[in-house]
């Protein structure tokens, strides 16, 4: 890869050359060399940004290297202090990303201000809280046409101490179990396995139950739609499920040298493709103004992806 003349070439819906073949035949011949790939991407996820309102080619090339290879990038702008929020939503778009997907707690630009907030409708929920948050993905509980393929973390101002986020490629995840049992995945891949009940205080009305699967396929990119949680998800009744549910629980905490650790500094970002993510409880400081605060935004269109090597 040659950064300083870098031949970009993005597109939405390319062909990744890797998840299309973990549904076949062609699992074992690709596994372990995307698996060396991811961890020597991940050893290497960060790269600096001059101004995000405008990135070069080399910058954008290198994201969407590091996005090919690992569902996920880390930036460090320059000069965090003149981040505003329309360079996070600028610098979304320069990978392919539209307007993010609205939710209840979003400000009018789509992006949500994850802070702890003792306002009434963002106390129901733990991001707006200073505790921690287990693996998921954000939106499993939307239904399919709002999936949420991507999502962008941009920190404003870090706690006093913790709020470490922690991240790992689905598509290494969607590996380890089927090097696992081939079963696991497939019992994870059936409609229905993950059901969400309906949630009869989800602000705006009545959310529907919705069920799914935890891997599918959205066009040849596997998806993952997860959470940790022991309340409010009901798993398929089947064996093989709560085997395979076991596994993933299991993969996801002790697979340490897979997982991405960081914790975000100002101008710091997380950019990926709605991967599974925690965050660990955290203290602010005591000073008014101080709190940390993360811009989040959740993306219905998926990564631009690099389609020459
Ligand atoms: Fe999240």
């Amino acid at each position: 890869m040659n950064l300083s003349e870098p031949q970009v070439t993005l597109a939405s819906k390319t062909r990744s050359g890797t998840s299309a073949h973990f549904s076949g035949g062609d699992f074992s011949r690709c596994w372990d060399e995307r698996l060396s790939r991811y961890r020597r991407a991940i050893e290497d996820l960060s790269v600096e940004i001059a101004d995000p309102l405008q990135l070069s080619a080399s910058e954008r090339h290198a994201l969407a290297t590091r996005i090919c290879d690992t569902n996920m990038a880390v930036y460090r702008c320059r000069h965090p202090e003149t981040v505003s929020r329309v360079a996070v939503r600028a610098l979304a778009s320069q990978l392919g990303l539209g307007a993010p997907d609205r939710n209840l707690c979003a400000a009018d630009d789509g992006l949500s201000e994850l802070e702890v907030n003792h306002n009434p409708t963002h106390q129901r929920y733990i991001p707006y809280s200073n505790r921690a948050l287990n693996w998921h993905t954000d939106g499993y509980y939307h239904t399919p046409q709002r999936t949420i393929r991507a999502l962008a973390l941009h920190c404003v101002r870090p706690a006093m101490s913790g709020g470490t986020l922690q991240a790992i490629d689905h598509e290494i995840v969607f590996g380890l179990l089927h090097r696992c049992d081939p079963r696991y995945t497939a019992a994870l891949s059936q409609s229905g396995t993950m059901t969400i009940p309906e949630n009869k205080a989800a602000g705006s009305g009545v959310r529907a139950s919705v069920s799914g699967p935890v891997f599918f396929h959205d066009g040849d990119v596997l998806r993952m739609r997860y959470s940790a949680r022991k309340r409010n998800i009901i798993w398929k009744s089947d064996p093989i499920v709560g085997e395979a549910v076991a596994a993933l629980e299991e993969i996801l905490n002790s697979c340490a040298d897979l997982v991405v650790t960081r914790r975000l500094l100002p101008g710091e970002g997380l950019i990926c493709s709605n991967v599974p993510h925690r965050r660990s409880g955290f203290t602010d400081p005591s000073q008014p103004g101080c709190a940390r605060l993360i811009y989040r935004g959740r993306y219905i269109q998926a990564l631009a992806r690099v389609t020459s090597r």
